[in-house]
């Protein structure tokens, strides 16, 4: 099966992307053909620094490799490197109703947040619409915030193949119930664009000070607490299996556990489970020119399966003459 998903470089990456993609995607790996990208074209309409995207389209690539992405195994490249995604992207347009954009939460959150939004923004979803169109991907592992895109993704190959005759596969969103949405350090959804995330390479001061600041209510430590309604324990749910979260919400529940020592827990967790993928990020870092070299061969590779569904939709719309 054709799996396929992208992480926008547009900060560092945090367990919110890993939990939600990132894990599934190197476990995937295995038994699926695999597509897995850097989504920087899409980053531009967020980023104005070049040398912060540029660093961050890095960044990304050695977080996947050192978290176990096998570049032999998968398609593994950074979206800008194969062109093509643009022509596709504006063939579609061209099938997406204005009004199909305009009904995007991504959107109209961004708007309700007071950014002026440019024509990059409005059409985010076509890009990524050709971005999984482009390599017929016929199942797409995302957190929830995503199920709309891919929503209107099915909506713009629908519309293409009742119009041009059968062109496109219709993908379907794999979301995970237990990681579909994972908590920031305020309560909101965990996202590099709020301020509010565990990185997972974060520094250890660093670290321990933002699991610190996790916000939770004012029960005092001796009462009984509510799992269900903590983002501590939703965090550290992440890292225990199913024993230990059993434990631990019984332990909430008895009272007598404080906030505090569950934010130990955390960190102890967070930072031993991370261990073993630190010093392959570190090595990565070291060699720059060797993450570069991998991404461009992923490019290459990526690119000759784009061609292939690139040329078949310009015979389709009447391009090639
Ligand atoms: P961010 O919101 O941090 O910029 P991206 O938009 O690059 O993250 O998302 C990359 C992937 O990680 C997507 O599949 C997205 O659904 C998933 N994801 C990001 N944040 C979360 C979260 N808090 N909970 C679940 N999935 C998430
Ligand atoms: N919009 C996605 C996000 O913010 C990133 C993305 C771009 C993507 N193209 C994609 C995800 C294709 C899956 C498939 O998370």
């Amino acid at each position: 099966m054709r799996v396929l998903s992208g992480i926008q470089p547009s900060g560092n990456l945090h367990i919110g992307n890993y939990f939600a993609m990132m894990k599934r995607m190197i476990q995937l790996q295995e038994d699926h053909t695999l597509f897995c990208f850097i989504v920087n074209y899409h980053a531009l309409t967020t980023v104005v620094d070049a040398q912060y995207l540029k660093e961050n389209t890095l960044g990304a690539a050695m977080d996947f490799m050192a978290l176990g992405l096998d570049p032999d195994r998968c398609f593994f490249w950074a979206q800008a490197d194969v062109p093509e995604v643009c022509e596709l992207t504006w063939i579609l347009s061209n099938q997406t109703s204005m009004g199909l954009l305009e009904r995007a939460h991504s959107y109209k959150d961004k708007i309700a947040k007071g950014i002026t939004p440019n024509a990059g923004l409005f059409n985010y979803p076509v890009l990524m619409a050709a971005d999984i169109l482009l390599y017929q991907a016929e199942a797409v592992p995302v957190g929830k915030d995503q199920k709309q895109h891919l929503e209107i993704t099915r909506d713009i190959a629908t519309r293409f193949n009742h119009h041009y005759g059968e062109t496109f596969v219709l993908p379907e969103p794999w979301i995970d119930e237990h990681t579909a949405v994972i908590p920031g350090i305020d309560g909101q959804k965990m996202s590099k664009s709020y301020g509010n995330t565990l990185e997972i390479f974060a520094e250890e001061k660093e670290l321990k000070k933002k699991v610190m600041r996790i916000v939770t209510d004012s029960t005092p430590l001796e009462d009984p607490k509510d799992p269900d309604k903590c983002n501590v324990f939703a965090l550290i749910s992440l890292f225990l299996d199913d024993k230990e979260k059993e434990e631990l919400a019984q332990r909430y529940r008895a009272g007598g556990l404080g906030y505090g020592e569950v934010k130990k827990m955390l960190f102890a967790r967070m930072w031993e489970y991370f261990a073993p993928y630190r010093k392959r990020r570190q090595e990565l870092a070291d060699n720059l020119d060797y993450v570069r070299q991998v991404l461009k061969k992923g490019a290459d590779k990526a690119r000759a399966e784009a061609v292939k569904t690139l040329q078949l939709v310009r015979d389709r719309v009447g391009l090639n003459y």
